[in-house]
């Protein structure tokens, strides 16, 4: 046993492994939502930092009743982050010894975190696919198949990790959100969570939409929206998105699929820090970045003009409406922004609100065509409002994409 170890496995278990799950959940107030309600579950409160906590010691606990694992045994796992870190925990705890086959591209403090915590580390190449023998899991088969005691936990085929998503995540979700629920958004890694948490819903609000956010690269977001099996790029985002369907993912009750890049992502999270204090990693950042889903790109009047700048960049659009509350209070375009940096006045720090321009024609949305044609006719955005609340901004490229696709 190495002497990094918390215990050994005839103590009782550190209570450190009670704090696994029952993590808060919070609503988002500073982000614009639109219509929705957004709440975060702050999984980032388990232990060593991430949900795989729960999965990582419903695994070795199901194999301990199992007697797959047997005492002074060897756990074995592929990883690319966060379920090293919460066997590393586990294993630690309950006295095991850990081999952990990790891709070189995961991060440098999660790698020295595991090996604090007493496990072996296995660094091998992140640039081959499965099938390869040096691809992380098929080398954490080898290993796991020539260590007498060993046991390979393969998170990404093992039914206890969508099992401990059923039994712990979904139920707290379920209760903390008052059985009142629309839509739950997830990223998928191994699937345990995604599995886990549509089998539960199924159950007790079947209507509840599951919706997956991908990273770019990812094969997923190609298999829900358009049933096919795309050729897999690179993404920096740790822990989500993969080059292949874990036979543990049922993908079956996702409607919806959103793709997201790096820059959003990374974005998103810093966002998420700055306005609600959530310190989240990159796999936060593309699931949060969903609420601006290329439909609506938005700002607050209280922002930067740096965040509108951003947005309008990453979206591609030249204006973007300003919202308080859902209420249309304004628009900003580069125009305004450039305006307000341009004549020494102003700088990217200053909110939204000194730039955009609040005197501003909307349209409901039973408006006629000609009405429609008026406003773009005059050089101007069409802003559709529906009682008080925004709904769409309409430009002339829409009225062309309308028109083409009826004559189409
Ligand atoms: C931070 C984070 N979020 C989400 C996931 C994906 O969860 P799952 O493996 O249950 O699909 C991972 C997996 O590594 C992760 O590290």
């Amino acid at each position: 046993m190495s002497s990094g170890t918390l215990q050994v496995a005839s103590l009782k278990n550190p209570a450190i492994l009670s704090l696994i799950g029952n993590t808060p959940l919070v609503e988002c107030t500073r982000f614009d939502s639109g219509q929705c309600r957004l709440f975060i579950k702050l999984e980032n409160q388990n232990p060593t930092g991430s949900i795989k906590d729960r999965m990582a010691l419903a695994m070795v606990e199901a194999a301990e009743r199992s007697g797959d694992l047997k005492p002074g045994g060897t756990l074995i796992e592929a990883t690319a982050g966060n379920t090293g870190l919460g066997l590393a925990l586990v294993a630690a705890a309950k006295g095991y010894r850990l081999i952990l086959v990790i891709p070189d591209k995961m991060s440098q403090e999660k790698i020295l975190h595991i090996r604090a915590l007493g496990a072996t580390t296995v660094i091998t190449r992140s640039d081959v696919t499965k099938g390869h023998p040096e691809y992380y899991q098929d080398l954490a088969a080898s290993i796991a198949a020539e260590t007498p005691g060993g046991f390979y936990v393969n998170q990404f085929g093992n039914p206890t990790n969508p099992l401990a998503h059923e039994q712990t995540t979904g139920p707290e979700i379920w209760d903390q959100m008052d059985h009142d629920i629309d839509a739950v958004v997830v990223g998928v890694g191994s699937g345990g969570t995604l599995t886990g948490l549509s089998n539960y819903f199924a159950r007790v609000a079947p209507k509840c939409e599951i919706v997956l956010a991908d990273p770019q690269g990812s094969i997923l977001s190609g298999f829900v929206n358009e049933h096919r099996m795309g050729q897999p790029g690179s993404w920096m985002v740790e822990g989500i998105g993969e080059d292949f369907i874990p036979s543990i993912a049922d993908l079956s009750r996702v409607r919806k699929s959103y793709s997201i890049g790096d820059e959003e992502s990374f974005l998103t999270a810093r966002d998420l820090l700055r306005k609600e204090g959530v310190f989240a990693g990159s796999s936060t950042g593309t699931l949060f970045a969903r609420y601006q889903d290329g439909s609506i790109v938005s700002v607050g009047p209280h922002d930067s003009l740096l965040t509108a700048f951003n947005r309008m960049r990453i979206s591609d659009v030249s204006q973007v409406p300003v919202l308080d509350h859902g209420q249309l209070v304004g628009i900003l375009d580069e125009s305004d922004v450039l305006t307000r940096i341009q004549d020494g006045h102003g700088s990217f720090r200053d909110e939204v609100q000194t730039a955009m321009t609040d005197r501003i024609v909307t349209l409901p949305p039973s408006s006629s065509f000609n009405e429609l044609r008026e406003i773009l006719d005059s050089g101007r955005v069409a802003i559709v409002v529906d009682q008080g609340q925004f709904v769409g901004l309409v430009t002339r490229i829409d009225l062309l994409n309308y028109l083409r696709r009826k004559v189409a």
